[in-house]
């Protein structure tokens, strides 16, 4: 046996892998990875693949960044971790100060959690609470949008409408109004607005929060949308006093083209910007987990009292680690000396390289936002994302299709030979797992085909 092989049998046995059906992971057993370095995973075999998809969007930067391992590793030897209630520490006050400074001061108040889902479930709470705390105890419904996805602990689940995550765990839910979602493919932004405003006209009374990811659908399948939508809903959460929760958990930090995908609405005052902006996956370049939850001077008064129960007591162990903040200290260093600038000549880069996928007889729709690039593959047939998947690894490619959408969120490292290796990769891929014949249509897995 060789070690590639042992890892896969160990994990197997020992590891319950996420969103995974094991039964599958034995058919289909998980990827050994030894080491990471930039965009390249290695396997205990030398070969590699590149990591098109961040590994679940969360490294930025690629693998064993020598920047971000450096801030970790001073802050490991200096204060790895102390608690943050009763005590503080200087990572997570300049992160607090930057990402602030970020919203133009709209958002001053910081809150941290671990994984994005403890984001999504802090900001749910404190916009509930702080109804609660302003005599509205009756505002405690939460509007979220159709295949939108926002985490998979029983908070978040019940603001997610993706079926696969969600049915199992369906009787255990809060109930929140799913609203039509956005969807550039379909030119209908203006419609789901109009579908906003009846739910909001009818149940604005009883609603604490719309919830939203900014722009981009990510685990709808990278549906897009134009920016309209999001100032159209600004618009109407502040007309009918409904907190509007964005959740930037996959689309900020760069990843659409501006730090926050809240900044495409052009927001020119602070009270044009979400009540809360939830921030994970990418903020650490994925080194360490980290989430939080800005919010507003409006939403932090609420809880401003002497009585106790008033304030929010909500905690993580972990929330605020020194060493996860010095690291999102690490990434926002990379935002204050031009990545931003950098991603946009890479996102150009992608463009071009996939250009020719668009009059391929058999993908739909290709389309783009910043370091995001998706295309719909037609009558894809039976589990096609995990054939691709499976395909991809023989062209030196990590990549996990969601059904029928193929898509990429690359590490920012993207240069002129990365584009056009992935734009090949990708084709032949596309072309050899299509002329496999299989009958029936996409396996529908929402988020992302759970094998290795
Ligand atoms: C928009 C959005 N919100 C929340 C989450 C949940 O984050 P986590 O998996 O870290 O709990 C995700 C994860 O994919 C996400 O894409």
């Amino acid at each position: 046996m060789t070690p590639q092989q042992d890892w896969q049998r160990r994990s197997v046995a020992a590891v319950w892998h996420p969103c995974t059906q094991m039964a599958r992971a034995e058919v289909v057993p998980p990827l050994p990875i030894a080491r990471g370095a930039g965009p390249w995973l290695y396997d205990y075999e030398g070969r590699r693949y590149f990591d098109a998809n961040s590994s679940w969007w969360v490294n930025l930067f690629g693998h064993a960044d020598a920047g971000l391992n450096a801030a970790i590793k001073a802050q490991l030897d200096t204060l790895p971790h102390v608690m943050l209630a009763g005590c503080t520490h200087a990572p997570a006050v300049r992160l607090a100060e930057r990402l602030s400074a970020r919203t133009g001061g709209a958002l001053g108040h910081v809150f941290f959690g671990s994984d994005g889902a403890s984001a999504v479930e802090i900001a749910l709470k404190q916009s509930f609470h702080s109804w609660r705390n302003r005599g509205r105890a009756e505002k405690r419904e939460f509007v979220c949008l159709k295949n939108g996805y926002h985490g998979e602990t029983i908070g978040a689940l019940a603001v997610t409408d993706v079926k696969v995550f969600r049915d199992a765990y369906d009787p255990l839910l809060m109930r929140a109004h799913i609203v039509e979602s956005p969807d550039a493919r379909l030119g209908n932004e203006a419609a789901a607005l109009a579908a906003m405003r009846a739910l909001l006209s009818e149940r604005g009374e009883h609603i604490a929060a719309v919830i939203i990811e900014p722009l981009v659908q990510g685990a709808a399948g990278m549906v897009m949308y134009d920016a309209s939508y999001l100032r159209g809903l600004r618009a109407l959460c502040t007309e009918f006093e409904v907190h509007l929760i964005v959740d930037e958990i996959a689309m900020g930090c760069g990843r659409t083209g501006t730090f926050f995908a809240w900044e495409h609405a052009e927001p020119e005052s602070p009270d044009q910007w979400p009540d809360f902006i939830t921030l994970s996956k990418g903020i650490t370049g994925g080194t360490m987990p980290l989430s939080l939850v800005l919010t507003t001077e409006a939403v932090y008064q609420a809880f401003w009292s002497e009585d106790v129960s008033r304030g929010f007591l909500h905690s993580h162990s972990y929330t605020g680690n020194a060493l996860a903040c010095a690291a999102a200290n690490a990434v926002l260093d990379r935002f204050d000396a031009g990545q931003l600038q950098a991603n946009a000549e890479q996102a150009q880069l992608l463009k071009h390289a996939f250009a020719s996928l668009a009059s391929h007889p058999r993908v739909a729709h290709l389309r783009q936002q910043g370091m995001v690039l998706a295309f719909d593959v037609s009558e894809p047939g039976l589990r096609f994302a995990e054939r691709f998947h499976l395909a991809a690894r023989a062209h030196e490619l990590l990549i996990r299709p969601i059904g029928g959408t193929v898509y990429l969120m690359p590490p920012y490292l993207i240069d002129a030979e990365a584009a056009a290796f992935l734009a090949r990769a990708v084709r032949l891929t596309l072309d050899e797992v299509l002329s496999e014949s299989t009958e029936g249509s996409a396996q529908t897995l929402s988020k992302e085909v759970h094998v290795a």
